[in-house]
């Protein structure tokens, strides 16, 4: 089997950068099927700290292939701007293919994903990073996308562009907005056209001869499985599919060629913008997770919500993505508490519940069932195999593992490189 695909179990920022980066090691290809530069990936090398929105996290391994499938939605002046960032910093910009097929984000879309959140009362707000992702996707669906195979044609580009424009400022003017300027936003995006259309291609074919040649390959989900617009707390999601068959669609890969699904799993839970987290910590506690953990987003600096692990969710998770190996992250966050809180079952209106309720107002109203652990109270950060672990920590590792059903094939104590390995 080729290709082997890596998605988020919770509700994103589980490290699924770093997890790429490390398992890039020995892969010839990575392949982002979704998503746009709403996701925020995390890759630290040494000392340098670099976040990646749209290019794959492959990127740093010499010659290895990174896709842009034609499942994502691409901004395109983002996408040349974290290009001309990384290509002034030494790595080389020719590993990078555009799908043809990819949608295209703009001005537009940024501004009516602003204005349609601005609209929605508190308690109704999704709390979108405002990168015009539901926009576009449902521009996509609408049939009146515009995809990257454009780039490569300046006048249809244009007149596609201004046409679509003048659609959206007609909303914009009516709600009291000032209208888009057409002029200084085809400027714009003549720019960053005439710099990506050289890595426009069709990457559906590219896929599968890689696939042909038994060439190795990492799929790289974003967001995450909590926050699919099928499988997530509609409508608190985004607008793609995040959990491993999006990876079929996303990319043309057919499902027989799956290999080996692997679930990232941080070892509490954390979420940034609205919508139900039944272990969410409003006290001390989830504030020091959060300033243990590092917790604002990558992409929008927000501050995430914190909480104790929830396996209720894990095993949903890890059931419809069919995760053949976890990557547990960010263990080391854990180290210096005393006991350790994990979410076993949910009681909603006096009932328990083993099940994650895909009804999300049932979500809303389910209080978590605890079981309570010793913590381990010492420095996990130098562990370099699971025996190196403090027996607390096995015994956490054990148990999250039996609970969402899914083995442990990687532990992750440290946003670096090294700090990454492997239970076999
Ligand atoms: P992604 O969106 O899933 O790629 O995750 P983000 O990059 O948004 O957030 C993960 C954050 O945790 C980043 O700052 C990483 O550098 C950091 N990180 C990843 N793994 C670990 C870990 O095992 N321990 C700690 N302390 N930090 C980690
Ligand atoms: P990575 O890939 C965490 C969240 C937003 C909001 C909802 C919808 O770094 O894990 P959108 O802008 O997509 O329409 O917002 O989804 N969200 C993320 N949360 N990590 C991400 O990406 C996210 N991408 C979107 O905060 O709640
Ligand atoms: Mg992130």
């Amino acid at each position: 089997m080729a290709v082997d695909v890596l998605v988020g179990t919770q509700w994103g920022d589980e490290g699924k950068g770093k997890l790429i980066d490390v398992l890039t090691r020995d892969v010839d290809m990575v392949v982002r099927f979704q998503g746009g530069n709403n996701a925020g990936h995390t890759v630290e090398i040494g000392d340098n700290k670099y976040v990646l929105h749209l290019i794959p996290s492959g990127i740093f391994r010499k010659g290895v292939d990174c896709i842009i499938g034609n499942g994502v939605v691409v901004d395109p002046i983002g996408l040349m701007g974290e290009m001309t960032a990384l290509a002034e910093q030494g790595f080389d910009m020719s590993q990078i293919q555009l799908s043809s097929n990819a949608h295209l984000v703009f001005a537009y879309h940024k501004e009516f994903d602003a204005f349609s959140e601005s609209r929605l009362a508190e308690g109704k707000k999704i709390g979108t990073t405002k990168r015009g992702i539901g926009p576009t996707y449902a521009d996509k669906a609408y049939r009146s996308g515009i995809r990257a195979g454009e780039l490569c044609d300046l006048e249809s580009l244009e007149e596609m562009f201004r046409t679509q424009l003048a659609k959206y400022n007609e909303i914009f003017t009516a709600a009291g907005m000032d209208a888009l300027d057409p002029d200084e936003k085809w400027l714009e995006l003549e720019k960053a056209a005439k710099y990506l259309a050289p890595f426009v291609t069709d990457t559906v074919q590219s896929v599968n001869s890689a696939i042909k040649a038994g060439k190795k390959i990492l799929c790289e989900g974003a967001q995450a499985t909590l926050l699919d617009i099928d499988h997530g707390t509609y409508p608190f999601v985004t607008s793609s599919s995040t959990v491993s068959g999006g990876a079929c669609s996303g990319a043309g890969i057919a499902p027989r060629n799956i290999g080996t699904v692997w679930g990232v799993m941080k070892a509490y839970c954390t979420r940034v913008g609205e919508g139900p987290f039944p272990t969410e910590l409003n006290d001390a506690m989830g504030e020091m997770l959060r300033k243990d953990g590092g917790e604002y987003g990558a992409t929008t600096g927000r501050p995430r919500r914190c909480g104790w692990l929830d396996t209720v969710a894990g095993a949903f998770a890890c059931m419809i993505n069919g995760v053949d190996k976890l990557a547990v992250t960010k263990l080391d966050v854990l180290d210096g508490l005393d006991e350790i809180k994990l979410c076993v079952a949910y009681e909603i209106d006096g009932k328990r519940h083993d099940l994650y309720p895909s009804n999300t107002k049932l979500l809303a109203k389910a209080k978590p069932v605890y079981e309570t652990m010793p913590g381990w109270k010492c420095s996990t950060s130098n562990a370099k195999s699971l025996d190196d672990l403090p027996e607390n920590a096995r015994k956490y590792l054990a148990r999250v593992s039996e609970l969402v059903n899914a083995e442990i094939g990687v532990v992750s104590v440290g946003p670096r490189r090294d700090q990454t390995f492997e239970v076999k």
